[in-house]
């Protein structure tokens, strides 16, 4: 790794992940995805919500259990109970972490919790002194930051940070801010905040304007030195930060960011179909880094450039993210070039120029009739065009 600050991912697939409707998981499953997430090194792993069910409490127990190379997190609200119930499940974590939250923002703390301003930030403070007794490493959240005061969010920031929580996440909970914005706002809260230079700046965004990814990199360039994200963007709603868009941008574009993570890219593709598998959800083909189509070239202009030169129309390598290599899709947009490539793969070669210009003339015929042509269809091709001549 360079020399660079350290940008921590924290990875919360199993948590906000699983809040995502249809997307449990089992225990077993649970653990399947944390191994593979230590295998990516990943930094933190939230397991769970321990308080929420007995399944999650022994999801998270047996996380803790089973990997070492990771910190576990469990998440608890700002309630005794539950970060009691976390403290119980991470005891056997080589590393762990208590996760605490409560609501900041006027609609939260005046509709949903009826607390007062004052009630919230004595609530956090009980919060996270109880939590630091249980676990020396407390993470605090000030719930849907995104909507809070930015100056109340100041002081409940300098009064956790005080009470003992290194790391203090701001959470864009309903994927409400702008990238601009949500910077300037990560900014301001660590000049603002007396004591910032204690804890580490986290920032978790949700996705409900498309933005969770923008968000968090712009914050990154304001400071914060840990994002929650999840494995292809599941997550509540529209989903979380996607790690794999991340992680990607900040090791593509080094030139630009001041730090990199520990993230090893190339298990990213093998992590995003085990939680597509077991989740169900499949990621869509134009997905970045990890959508079927991320490293396809159909177009002839495309494909022609790429043969060349890789770097004409790649600014990742499909290699160093787990995919076995690029595709080239033959279509109707393919050109000779990608054409005659694919035919030499597959040991294919024309005594002519005259009976390659045959087979092109029938593929291209048949891929006005088909969305994508298989080796099988070429095969059949060249067979015909061989018999015309
Ligand atoms: O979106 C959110 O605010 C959360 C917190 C619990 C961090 O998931
Ligand atoms: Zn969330």
């Amino acid at each position: 790794m360079s020399d660079k600050e350290h940008l921590i991912i924290f990875d919360t697939t199993l948590r906000d992940g699983e809040q995502s409707p249809g997307a449990s998981m089992t225990r077993e499953e649970k653990v399947r995805i944390a191994r593979a997430l230590e295998r990516l090194k990943v930094d933190v792993i939230e397991a769970g919500f321990p308080a929420a069910s007995v399944g999650d409490f022994e999801s998270v127990s047996a996380v803790a259990r089973a990997v070492k190379d990771s910190r576990i997190c469990g998440l608890a609200r700002a309630r005794e109970d539950d970060i009691r119930r976390a403290g119980e499940a991470l005891q056997e974590a080589e590393a762990g972490r208590i996760h605490t939250f409560i609501a900041t923002s006027p609609i939260h703390m005046e509709k949903k919790l009826r607390m007062t301003p004052d009630e919230v930030v004595a609530e956090a403070v009980k919060a996270v002194k109880l939590a630091r007794s249980l676990c020396d490493d407390v993470e605090f959240s000030p719930e849907d930051a995104g909507r809070s005061d930015p100056e109340f969010l100041c002081r409940i920031i300098e009064a956790v940070i005080d009470a003992g929580a290194g790391t203090v996440n701001i959470p864009d909970t309903v994927g409400y801010n702008l990238p601009e914005q949500f910077g300037a706002l990560i900014k301001r809260l660590r000049e603002n905040v007396p004591n910032s230079d204690k804890a580490v700046f986290s920032v978790h965004c949700h996705n409900d304007l498309g933005v969770a990814v923008a968000n968090s990199l712009a914050a990154v360039m304001n400071g914060a030195r840990q994002v929650e994200c999840t494995i292809n963007g599941l997550g509540e709603r529209a989903g979380n930060a996607a790690l794999e868009e991340l992680v990607m941008a900040v090791r593509t574009r080094q030139d630009y960011f001041p730090c990199d993570t520990r993230i090893e890219a190339r298990e990213i593709v093998p992590a995003s179909r085990l939680v597509a598998n077991i989740t169900g959800f499949q990621p869509q083909p134009n997905k970045a880094i990890v959508g079927a189509n991320a490293f396809a070239h159909e177009s002839g202009i495309h494909q022609d450039g790429v043969l060349k030169h890789r770097e004409t129309y790649e600014i990742m390598r499909a290699e160093d993210v787990g995919w076995h290599t690029n595709r080239m899709v033959l279509g109707k947009h393919s050109g000779r070039n990608a054409f005659r490539a694919r035919l030499k793969d597959l040991g294919i070669e024309f005594d002519s120029e005259e009976q390659l210009n045959e087979a092109f003339q029938r593929f291209k015929g048949l891929a006005d009739k088909k969305h994508e042509i298989f080796d099988e269809d070429l095969q059949a091709l060249v067979t015909e065009a061989n018999m015309a001549l």
